[in-house]
């Protein structure tokens, strides 16, 4: 299951990646928001990171309207590895490199259609491990490093 989450900024992108998503049978949660009115990201992106981070989804997608914000957030989370991308080389590279566990676009700055192509190409990756899982490896133990 996908849990996906925005704000104001990123509510008409969430609601067309559900469509794409529904379309392509792949499970989805929608985490909210779904109303107009102005919200604060970091809401948003705490109970999707967490969701994620605690194996209640496989994966999750957050938007604001850049992105920044959202990604800022979710990595704050232990587990989250969440990546900002604009185009499909990055979306491809944020799962075989990186492993991002989280997708975040922003919805000031894509289309619907650009947004689905990168969504798809980070779902249709696969992550390379070898020399990237010791490079991951590091990144947590940065996490343990400054966790309290
Ligand atoms: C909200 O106006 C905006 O700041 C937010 O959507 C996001 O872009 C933050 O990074």
């Amino acid at each position: 299951m996908i849990i996906i989450g925005s704000d104001h900024g990123g509510l008409n992108l969430k609601t067309a990646l559900i469509s794409y998503l529904k379309r392509r049978n792949i499970e989805v949660t929608d985490a909210g928001t779904n109303g107009d009115a102005s919200v604060d990201y970091p809401d948003f992106g705490r109970n999707v990171a967490e969701t994620v981070a605690a194996g209640r989804a496989e994966l999750g997608i957050l938007i604001c309207g850049t992105g920044i914000g959202m990604s800022i957030t979710a990595n704050k989370i232990p587990g989250i590895r969440a990546a900002l991308v604009t185009d499909v080389f990055m979306a491809r590279m944020a799962k075989e490199h990186n492993n991002a566990n989280v997708l975040v676009l922003g919805g000031r700055v894509l289309d619907e259609q650009k947004a689905c192509d990168l969504v798809g190409a980070w779902l249709e990756s696969t992550f390379e491990a070898g020399r990237h899982q010791g490079r991951l490896d590091k990144i947590t133990a940065l996490e343990q490093k400054y966790s309290r």
